[in-house]
């Protein structure tokens, strides 16, 4: 699976497409897939060598994919949706708050407006929805979080990152669960009924989303 990561404006994408076609002929790529494009330009790339996979960020606290066309292009040309950051990198799951100290030197949090500490101190409430959520389901806040990614359809893949062979087990487990269309309904209407403190990247990584 090879990904271009991110969206080159001073190439056509039918040139990064063809491309990858040339070396999918010749052996070296098997599958291909984009990250944080347009509808319109996953159309393009698709018709020139199809797409296996698109990656964007999607989680509970940013769903742009499902006004932007991008989730209704990949299901309409049967192209795979990968997920980042399924738990907002790492919020949803609860253990980070408004007194977590990030490493400024490996840690891209820092720069992130959702990561100050006046944005994580207003956005726990969502947090809360989740653990108060799952404290009736025996489910933990990231296996909500993954959970709702993984019920919305069977091409929607997340990834999540661990640092912990704990949450690897606790994050499998999300499969062992099963609720209704209408528990997730619920959840989700509760948690888009908070707003959302901070952007989601700052303004010199926006110029890099969305083409
Ligand atoms: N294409 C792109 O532009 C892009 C951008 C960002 C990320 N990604 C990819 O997306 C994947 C995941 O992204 P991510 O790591 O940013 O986000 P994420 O999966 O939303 O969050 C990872 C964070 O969640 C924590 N975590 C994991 N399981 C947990 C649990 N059960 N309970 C509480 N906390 C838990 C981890 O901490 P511990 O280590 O303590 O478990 C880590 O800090 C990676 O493969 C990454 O490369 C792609």
């Amino acid at each position: 699976m090879f990904y271009q990561h991110r969206f080159d404006r001073n190439t056509p994408v039918e040139d990064v497409a063809g491309t990858i076609a040339d070396l999918i002929k010749e052996g070296k790529v098997l599958h291909w897939g984009m990250c944080e494009v347009s509808a319109e330009t996953i159309r393009k790339a698709h018709a020139v060598c199809p797409l296996t996979a698109i990656q964007s960020e999607y989680h509970l606290m940013h769903r742009e994919v499902e006004k932007n066309g991008v989730l209704d292009v990949c299901r309409e040309l049967g192209i795979g949706f990968v997920p980042y950051s399924p738990m907002n990198r790492g919020f949803l799951g609860g253990d980070l708050n408004e007194y977590t100290e990030f490493d400024p030197h490996n840690d891209n949090r820092t720069t992130l407006p959702r990561f100050t500490p006046e944005a994580m101190r207003d956005n726990y409430r969502i947090v809360n929805v989740l653990q108060r959520f799952g404290r009736e389901r025996g489910m933990t806040a990231a296996q909500l979080a993954l959970g709702w990614l993984l019920q919305k359809e069977p091409w929607i893949v997340p990834i999540p990152g661990t640092t912990k062979l704990s949450h690897l087990e606790e994050n499998l487990r999300t499969l062992d669960f099963t609720l209704s269309a209408e528990e997730w309904k619920q959840l989700e209407d509760a948690v888009a009924a908070i707003p959302v403190t901070g952007d989601r990247y700052n303004a010199e990584q926006q110029k890099q989303v969305g083409f």
